[in-house]
């Protein structure tokens, strides 16, 4: 049997290899080895999610960045994106319209924009959680202070996005301004983790400067970390960022690296990301093929989906949000996978409070200023 096969082989078994052996399975992974490794990621995955994916509907609610990350195409120095923000009551709304439609997880999610003050976004949970009380809500609003965290957890907020980037300090500063950090984001997650949030951490694939062993840091990392969620994807260049002229990330290097997440952690929740199925007609479902089980549906308003422009080309932007459910529902579909509109926790935490009879009545959100 070949090295690389081997390395397969033990990481289903042990979960974790070493930096080196996972830096050399990524560099010397062939078509065989991928084909090895998603027929062991599959089985992983089916044997406890069976075929069921998870559907979460995604909220992009504001495209203003104070950050500046070098890849984002909203980010503050990007003079040529078209800035919007969604009211409260926009907001509620576009739940109400993913709620008809049978989602059960909401994740909110936007570049750091100060004018939602800690306050005005807790009123916000509050009120998505009291008028839907059997769904799970997912913030993805990057790095703020443990403080505000806590009053979003006691709001209801359920689960946390915050990819990691890169756990390498040098590439972590090479994609990001000076004023941030790996060290600060690392302190985010683990607050997050202390105050009862499934977490989730992630990267890009392909990003520029991301080497096999960068990536076997990640690896490490999130091995320690533990998290509930991972998201991962290929980068792909927004023509008004700095990184405009770099090389997209590779389809095939997303679908091995989504395999050994899985043989990693086989209770993961793991998307097959849009920036997936932006490089690949049928990214998401190769996706979920090599082990993911989890799905993001769009579920922004048509009227400023196509601001949200995180890179080129991403799909969905002119679709409604029911055609993206249908559409999501029929890929599955066609794979011999089912979308589950449960909410989806991970299954350490066992089934979710039946909701309440009578919801309380919501707390009115502070209006934005
Ligand atoms: N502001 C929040 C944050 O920083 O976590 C959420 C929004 S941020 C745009 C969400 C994720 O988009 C980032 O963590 C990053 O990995 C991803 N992203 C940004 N630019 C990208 C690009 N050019 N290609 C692929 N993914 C990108
Ligand atoms: Fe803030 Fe991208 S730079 S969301």
């Amino acid at each position: 049997m070949s090295r690389t096969r081997q390395l397969i082989d033990r990481l289903a078994r042990e979960r974790v290899l070493s930096a080196g052996e996972f830096a050399e399975l990524l560099r010397s992974r062939g078509p065989g080895d991928a084909e090895h490794l998603r027929a062991l990621a599959s089985e992983a995955r089916d044997r406890v999610f069976g075929k069921s994916v998870f559907l979460r509907g995604l909220l992009e609610f504001s495209n203003y960045c104070r950050n500046d990350c070098l890849y984002c195409g909203i980010r503050r120095s990007n003079r040529r994106a078209e800035r919007y923000r969604l009211s409260p009551e926009e907001i509620l709304e576009t739940c109400a319209q993913g709620h008809a439609l049978g989602f059960r997880t909401f994740v909110l999610q936007s570049g750091e924009d100060p004018r939602y003050t800690p306050e005005t976004m807790a009123g916000i949970i509050a009120e998505i959680k009291a008028s839907f009380p059997d769904t799970a809500l997912t913030l993805s609003l990057g790095e703020h202070p443990a403080g505000a965290y806590a009053l979003w957890r006691k709001a209801g907020a359920d689960r946390y996005l915050l990819r990691h980037e890169t756990r390498n300090r040098d590439h972590y500063a090479e994609l990001h301004p000076p004023t941030m950090t790996i060290e600060s984001r690392v302190r985010c997650l683990h607050a997050l983790r202390e105050l009862g949030y499934q977490v989730g951490c992630g990267f890009m694939v392909g990003s520029p400067g991301q080497t096999p062993e960068r990536l076997a840091e990640d690896l490490l990392f999130i091995h320690e970390l533990s998290p509930h969620m991972v998201g991962i994807g290929p980068f792909i260049p927004h023509k008004d960022t700095p990184l405009a002229s770099a090389a997209p990330g590779s389809v095939d290097e997303t679908l091995f690296l989504l395999g050994i997440l899985r043989l990693m952690d086989p209770k993961l929740l793991l998307p097959a990301t849009t920036a997936l199925g932006t490089l690949d007609g049928t990214g998401r479902e190769k996706g979920v093929l090599a082990g993911a089980n989890v799905i993001m549906p769009i579920l922004t308003p048509s009227e400023v989906r196509a601001k949200y422009l995180l890179y080129d080309n991403k799909i969905c932007t002119g679709d409604a949000s029911s055609a993206c459910r249908m559409c999501v529902q029929h890929r599955m579909e066609s794979i011999g996978h089912v979308v589950d509109t449960v909410r989806g926790d991970h299954p350490d935490l066992g089934p979710p409070p039946p909701p309440a009879l009578s919801a309380p009545p919501p707390p009115a959100a502070p209006a934005l200023q």
